[in-house]
């Protein structure tokens, strides 16, 4: 998350100058005319305004630590030069006191804040599938309930003509979907599920992989097989939240969707790297049906057991490792360094060490993050329901490159995973 990375600034103007795209218009303010009226402010419209905030994950990158909340401030890296999120207490002066209700519907739907068009680091594409109820519960909660803070915005760090923002308003025109009234057919649980997910739950920033100017490819299943099939987010290895690989949440029950949601693990696996803090800011708060629908409608993306099978757990390791037998490769390193919390027979301890049999992070196809964990080590996310954190150690400095390979090749390849092999130069590749 922080230092995701958008070249938009020269993928846009290439593609200006490619696409001719002046002269389009598709924004206007006609599109905000049907609004309910700014400044409505009764507790309810508050509350659910406050849980809008969390479902959208405001704090994320509006929040720094050390700082008011949404103050803003957070330095996030593009190819052209560091930009920094912007105060959206409701200070009058540095943050988004004068706003009227159009205003920040036109920040957050349309992207565009004080005449010109925001960095898509902003995740505008997705929140345009925002109702315009909802839109206005935000405006409440932010106006009303959010401290106004004196602090002034930082100046973004983008040399001059990249810091030029006309290529962003291309930008826009050729990739951000234009606003339009959510529509789903069908199912109200489904439909409250592609509301979170698509929308203000924008899990396809990182889920779903990006195009040559680095937008998100699609927004919906509508838009074919690469919406939320994966994506590598800084370095990181966002799996696939489709239902159809084995790899991934397709061996996942509903239930355990859910689960792992709320409280950052279930039985096959733990929330890390960027989701750590989605887990903790946004998705630990949904409330029990919100959770339901989301895990429903992820079940619902992809078609079930199509690609490769369902996962099923193979014992032969786990007898193998018991019997003395140690010749696969890797595998006396298993022995040594991952046994004693993970266990032979690749189950771990629920809630305290996730399984890595079956586990999406180490089965998945790309080997970055199994990679990454084994040299970095990490920390369990701390939620309302698991307070408690656990440590898994860095081998970076007790483990070679051919080591590392090794023995993620034998956790990606034991207990029914079926993942290909890592090759030292994967790991040097990774290695910081
Ligand atoms: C992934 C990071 C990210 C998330 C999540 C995010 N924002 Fe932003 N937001 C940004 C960045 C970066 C900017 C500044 C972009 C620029 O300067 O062009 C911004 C700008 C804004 C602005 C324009 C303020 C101004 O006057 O410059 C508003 C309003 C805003 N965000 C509201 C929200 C709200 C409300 C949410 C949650 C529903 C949210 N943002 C979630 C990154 C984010
Ligand atoms: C800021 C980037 C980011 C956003 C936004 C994000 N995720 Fe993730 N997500 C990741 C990364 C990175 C991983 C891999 C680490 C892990 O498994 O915890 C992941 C893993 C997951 C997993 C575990 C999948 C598996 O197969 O192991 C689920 C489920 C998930 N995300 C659901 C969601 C949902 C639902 C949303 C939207 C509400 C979402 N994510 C939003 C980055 C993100
Ligand atoms: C001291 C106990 C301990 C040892 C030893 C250990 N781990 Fe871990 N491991 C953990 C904990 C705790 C987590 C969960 C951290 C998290 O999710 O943030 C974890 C997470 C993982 C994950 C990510 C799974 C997920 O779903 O989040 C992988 C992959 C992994 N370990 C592989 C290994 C390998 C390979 C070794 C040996 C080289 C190893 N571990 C040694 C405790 C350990």
């Amino acid at each position: 998350m922080r230092m995701r990375t958008l070249a938009i600034g020269i993928a846009a103007a290439a593609l200006a100058a490619g696409l001719g795209l002046f002269g389009a218009t598709r924004w206007s303010d006609a599109n905000t005319g049907a609004h309910p009226r700014a400044g409505s402010a009764d507790p309810a419209t508050i509350a659910r305004g406050a849980y809008l905030a969390r479902l959208g994950d405001c704090a994320a990158c509006h929040s720094v630590a050390g700082q008011p909340p949404f103050a803003g401030g957070l330095r996030m890296e593009t190819p052209i030069g560091a930009i920094y999120t912007s105060n959206i207490t409701p200070d009058r002066r540095h943050g988004i006191g004068n706003y009227t209700l159009a205003d920040f519907d036109r920040a957050l739907r349309y992207g565009v804040a004080n005449g010109h068009t925001l960095y898509p680091a902003m995740p505008y594409s997705s929140y345009a599938r925002t109702t315009p109820e909802d839109v206005a519960a935000l405006y409440a909660y932010f106006m009303h309930a959010v401290e106004p803070a004196a602090v002034p915005e930082r100046p973004n760090e983008i040399p001059w003509p990249l810091s030029m923002r006309w290529p962003l308003t291309v930008w826009r025109w050729a990739f951000a979907p234009e606003p339009a009234p959510f529509s789903f057919a069908g199912d109200p649980v489904l439909r409250r599920g592609a509301y979170i997910v698509e929308g203000l739950g924008h899990c396809g920033d990182c889920h779903t992989p990006r195009g040559p100017g680095l937008q998100v490819r699609a927004f919906g299943p509508q838009d074919g097989p690469a919406y939320l099939s994966g994506a590598i987010i800084d370095g990181w290895h966002a799996p696939s939240l489709r239902n159809g690989d084995r790899t991934t949440i397709g061996a996942w029950s509903e239930e355990q969707i859910a689960e792992f949601l709320r409280t950052g693990s279930n039985a096959h696996g733990m929330a890390f790297a960027s989701m750590n803090e989605v887990v903790a800011n946004s998705t630990q708060y949904l409330n029990p049906a919100d959770a339901t629908a989301v895990a429903r409608y992820l079940k619902s993306v992809g078609d079930a057991g199509t690609v490769q099978g369902k996962y099923a757990y193979d014992p032969a390791t786990s007898r193998a490792l018991r019997s003395g037998d140690a010749g696969a490769r890797g595998a006396m390193l298993y022995l040594d360094n991952c046994a004693a919390c993970h266990r032979p027979d690749g189950k771990g301890y629920e809630g305290v060490f996730p399984a890595l049999a079956g586990n999406p992070a180490v089965a998945a196809a790309p080997p970055d993050s199994v990679i990454r964990i084994v040299l970095e080590g990490m920390q369990t996310a701390r939620t309302q329901a698991t307070p408690a954190q656990f440590t898994m150690p860095a081998f970076a400095g007790r483990l070679s490159d051919a080591e590392v390979a090794d023995v993620a090749t034998f956790v990606r390849g034991s207990w029914g995973n079926r993942a290909p092999a890592v090759e030292a130069r994967d790991v040097a590749r990774l290695r910081r």
